[in-house]
């Protein structure tokens, strides 16, 4: 099994205290579709879907989540895990996105992202220029500039001339990236959900990255934790209250810690 279809797993298992062999799942954001098709064969009832299609031919697996909407395409109350890995630092819609998955969780059921936290080092991920993500949503022409004229340049930009991968990182900076700060994040789900947790062990300790391989080594667990979820990739999980009164959820927010995974198991 592929460290990302492990991590699911345990998700199900941990967080969604669900059964992998009848839990329903849904990869929001899932790109090519290889994390479902993973999990499919290994007997879960996995679903993916995702604003820009990229899997091949149709499975009704697949679904587009059809723009300017924003419905997510299934019914109230369908899923017992929404998983997104490298999704929330591209969805410039958290708000709404918040609001769809906990409408098609299940009651008691949990959402589970991973993301590049706001604060990255050294590099943003995807175009290669440091502290891009710090600084947006600004992106001054002038330090996009300074590093394609050095030579930086992504894998799609090879040959670009600096002018053009200026402006192919500038439209990247305002339509493809949303870099919220893990405070935002925190206070948009205690908002929607009633709820917010930081599992960083259990994302360090199964993972596959090279943060997970120095975490499983050294002593230092919190620090690296913490260091990660600033630094690196984070990891967030909510859980959409068993019951709710009105709009107001009875899930009480205090688990918002980086070590919350027994509380969110067991919500007061
Ligand atoms: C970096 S890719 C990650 C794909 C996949 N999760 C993976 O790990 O290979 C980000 C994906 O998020 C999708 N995406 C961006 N904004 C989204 C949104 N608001 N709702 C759902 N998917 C979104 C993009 O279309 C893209 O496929």
């Amino acid at each position: 099994m592929s460290a990302e279809a492990n991590l699911v797993f345990g998700a199900i298992l941990d967080f969604a205290g669900a059964d992998p062999a009848t839990a329903r799942v849904l990869d929001l954001g899932c790109g090519q579709g290889d994390l479902v098709k993973a999990l499919c064969a290994t007997g879960v009832d996995a679903y993916g879907c995702d604003v820009s299609p990229r899997w091949n031919g149709s499975n009704p697996r697949f679904k587009q989540i059809q723009l300017p909407e924003y419905r997510l395409p299934y019914k109230d109350n369908s899923f017992d895990l929404v998983y997104s890995m490298s999704v929330l630092e591209h969805a410039q819609n958290t708000r709404e996105c918040f609001c769809e998955i906990k409408r098609v969780l299940k009651p008691g059921g949990v959402s589970f992202h991973m993301f590049p936290g706001k604060w990255y080092l050294p590099v943003e991920p995807h175009i290669y220029v440091p502290f891009v993500n710090m600084l947006w949503p600004r992106q001054p022409r002038w330090w996009l500039a300074l590093w394609a004229i050095i030579g930086v340049r992504n894998e799609y930009q090879q040959g670009l001339g600096w002018r053009e991968t200026v402006a192919a990182n500038q439209r990247f900076c305002e339509t493809s990236l949303c870099y919220r700060a893990n405070s935002y994040l925190r206070d948009l789900s205690i908002e929607v959900f009633g709820n917010c947790g930081w599992p960083m062990d259990f994302f360090l300790s199964k993972g596959s990255g090279g943060m997970s391989r120095i975490y499983r080594k050294l002593p230092l667990k919190r620090p690296m934790a913490w260091i990660s979820r600033h630094n690196r990739m984070a990891c967030l999980v909510q859980r959409k209250p068993a019951q709710e009164i009105g709009a107001v959820a009875i899930t009480p927010p205090e688990f918002a810690s980086t070590y919350s995974l027994a509380r969110l198991r067991n919500p007061a």
